[in-house]
């Protein structure tokens, strides 16, 4: 440990240092036989950055997961070497989107400016690989279910066909169960059948009314929340499945069935994909239902060439508040979204902040401690949208946006996932329906 701290530290001298000769440190090491000297003065792959990159990089960059490349050994890195420095430095990898002080997220993936700051003297330095003995033992991931078996799986009909494609392509899956009693659940887990393919899904409930085609789906540009379902979790490559805490719940209600909206990436060959929820049904007492907090505008109007278009949407939480999580979803002129709360003492705070949205990166940001707040706190919820040429996800600058179902169309979504402080419902409950007192003895 001590030895780690002793590096960096040299490592951060040596970047205020920069215009000494980045690698003077290593050819005089080099020239030490027995490689002990070199260890303390110089940053190698095995020691230094494998250990950064199995925590940080490996879950999509790795062989058949998401990312174009796998970051896993020397030899898959190095010629990345410059590529990863740059995405590293402007924060672009890993993605993540919200700002705040690392940590306040859980399975916050975010690099310490430390780390940073190591990746940068290493590619700088020349990209050493080190003693191949240094590196750590491989990292064992947990496949199939992390939170365990669920009670309940729904699977697509099947496999769907994926067109090779230079494009995004958006299906929304409607699961054939239907929820026949009042069910309550703890977790929903989104496992993709391809996990290659699937960029972005957001989990959905379907009410009856929604009329769906035989096959099961409907393709292409098509927005479900336009047609009375209801989001309930957003799921993108890396991130944490959410399993709420004892005694909440969601409640299902009779006759819905779930949904997933999926976004796939570009794919060169033709491919299928399955894609399956794993649902965790309550049990035990539940004490608070899962609320959410909706900011919403459907009045968008966002003229041609306009830059930074806002709009905001006020909410005010009705009872004192314990926020679990936040999600945002606009399409693609989304530019940044905003929550900003005012405290009944008249204190403001921004709680939330995307600077730069990204259509691609849709998660749910889970607090690792959770958020209270007093009742009547209330909430701005503050969408701007780039609708200029210089927004590189911008089909075309010269038209006039209005609100709809479609990624060309807009959305200025935002949700705010929390439990009442003071309720408390004291229902009994068996695998996710309620029994009476009576019943369940
Ligand atoms: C949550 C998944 C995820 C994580 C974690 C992640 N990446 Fe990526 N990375 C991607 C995807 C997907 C792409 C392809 C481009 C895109 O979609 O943004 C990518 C692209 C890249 C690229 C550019 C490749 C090119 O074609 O130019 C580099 C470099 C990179 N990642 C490095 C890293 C490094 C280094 C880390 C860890 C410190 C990391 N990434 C963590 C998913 C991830």
């Amino acid at each position: 440990m001590k030895k780690l701290v002793l590096v960096v530290s040299v490592c951060l001298l040596g970047l205020a240092l920069y215009s000494t000769s980045p690698v003077s440190g290593n050819s005089a090491s080099g020239k030490d036989a027995s490689g002990n000297t070199a260890e303390k003065t110089s940053l190698n792959f095995a020691k230094h950055i494998a250990p950064i990159f199995q925590n940080r990089c490996e879950e999509c960059h790795r062989a058949g997961a998401i990312a174009p490349m796998s970051l896993v050994t020397y030899e898959q890195v190095r010629p990345w070497a410059k590529a990863i420095k740059e995405k590293v430095v402007s924060r672009q990898m890993p993605p993540f989107h919200a700002t705040g002080t690392i940590g306040r997220y859980d399975h916050d993936p975010r690099l310490t400016d430390e780390e940073i700051a190591t990746i940068t003297k290493w590619v700088d330095s020349g990209a050493a690989k080190g003693n191949p003995k240094d590196m750590p033992a491989p990292k064992t991931r947990k496949t199939g279910w992390t939170n365990g078996q669920p009670d309940l799986i729904v699977t697509a009909k099947k496999a769907y066909a994926l067109k090779a494609s230079p494009t995004d392509q958006y299906v929304f899956f409607v699961f054939d169960h239907v929820f026949t009693e009042d069910t309550w659940i703890r977790s929903i887990v989104t496992r993709p059948g391809n996990p290659k393919a699937v960029h972005h899904a957001n989990t959905h409930l379907v009410p009856p009314s929604l009329k769906v085609p035989d096959e099961g789906y409907f393709e292409g540009d098509f927005d479900p929340s336009a047609r009375g379902t209801i989001m309930i979790s957003g799921w993108v490559p890396g991130s944490n499945d959410i399993m709420l805490p004892e005694g909440t719940g969601v409640r299902i209600p009779k006759g819905m069935r779930f949904g997933i909206q999926i976004h796939y990436g570009p794919n060169e060959k033709e491919t299928t994909d399955q894609t399956s929820l794993g649902i965790y049904l309550a049990d035990g007492t539940i004490r608070k239902n899962l609320q959410m907090l909706f900011g919403d505008r459907k009045d968008l109007k966002i003229p041609p060439g306009d830059a930074s278009y806002s709009l905001v949407s006020k909410r005010t939480f009705s009872s004192d508040a314990v926020i679990r999580f936040f999600h945002v979803h606009m399409h693609l002129r989304g530019k940044s979204y905003a929550f900003r709360f005012t405290y009944p003492d008249g204190r403001t705070e921004t709680l939330f902040d995307v600077p730069n949205y990204d259509f691609n990166w849709q998660r749910s940001y889970v607090f690792a401690e959770p958020i209270k707040v007093p009742k009547g706190t209330s909430v701005e919820f503050i969408g701007t949208y780039d609708n200029s040429a210089k927004n590189k996800f911008n089909p075309d600058p010269t038209k006039t946006i209005l609100w709809g179902e479609k990624t060309t169309d807009e959305m200025m979504q935002g949700r705010i996932f929390y439990e009442s402080a003071t309720e408390d419902l004291n229902l009994k409950v068996k695998k996710g329906r309620v029994v009476t007192e009576t019943a369940s003895k």
